[in-house]
């Protein structure tokens, strides 16, 4: 779950920085975009990866949650936390709200169901206008709230998956442990301002069309 989980988190920092070019217009994101697409084996390798690593990350967690049930049948008459942070006792429902986030957001921008009036536009160079679509959902108030419910789900689930991870990865040292607790939240915290930033500057017409 650890790998998989930091695998994945890699994915949506390098995601979150080349839609960041979003600021710099239309000819930098679209011509980004069609980079990523003009390498069908890569592009297909990557999207292969990522589904299997989903798929198995997912498996696992409803695996370790069974077997954590199975050693606690019966529930605790009182609950009082000291240690767990809110962020690790909510994983599961975190986790779903992502998933149906990514369910949400693939049929919306990569499959163009969701919305189909932008799905095939090509701008004035002839490439697919990721940049028009994006600012054409963000200016609806309806998908900005949608996507920015999706960073929250996003944001609590890193919080506490990245420094759970490196803890199941045995990086445990007295000299690094303050760095470790901090990575997730630091982490959740740079990925999430970076896709809200963009969510925002849309709405606001910071970034328009
Ligand atoms: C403001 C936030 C985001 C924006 C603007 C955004 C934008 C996009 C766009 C434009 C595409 C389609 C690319 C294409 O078809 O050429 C895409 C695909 C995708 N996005 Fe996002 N995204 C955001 C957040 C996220 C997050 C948080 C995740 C995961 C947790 C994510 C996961 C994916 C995946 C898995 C794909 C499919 C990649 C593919 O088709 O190969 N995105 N995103």
């Amino acid at each position: 779950m650890a790998l998989s989980g930091l695998l994945l988190v890699s994915y949506v920092g390098f995601h979150m920085l080349g839609n960041l070019q979003v600021f710099e217009g239309a000819h930098a994101l679209n011509g980004y975009a069609a980079f990523l697409r003009d390498m069908p084996i890569l592009l297909w390798t990557a999207r292969i990866g990522l589904l299997s690593l989903a798929v198995l990350h997912i498996v696992l967690a409803i695996r370790l949650t069974l077997r954590n049930r199975r050693a606690r049948p019966v529930a605790y008459a009182v609950r009082e936390y000291r240690q767990a942070s809110f962020a690790s006792r909510t994983m599961a429902a975190s986790g779903l709200v992502l998933l149906l986030f990514i369910i949400f957001h693939l049929l919306h921008l990569t499959a163009g169901v969701i919305d189909p009036s932008f799905a095939d536009r090509l701008d004035a160079e002839g490439y697919r206008d990721v940049y028009g679509e994006i600012v054409h959902a963000f200016q609806n108030p309806f998908i900005a709230a949608l996507y920015l419910a999706g960073q929250l789900g996003l944001g609590l689930h890193l919080s506490h998956a990245v420094t759970s991870s490196l803890q199941t990865l045995g990086l445990e040292h007295a000299a690094f442990n303050r760095f470790f607790k901090t990575a997730g939240p630091t982490v959740a915290l740079v990925v999430v301002l970076g896709n809200v930033a963009i969510i925002l500057a849309v709405f606001l017409r910071i970034v328009r069309g």
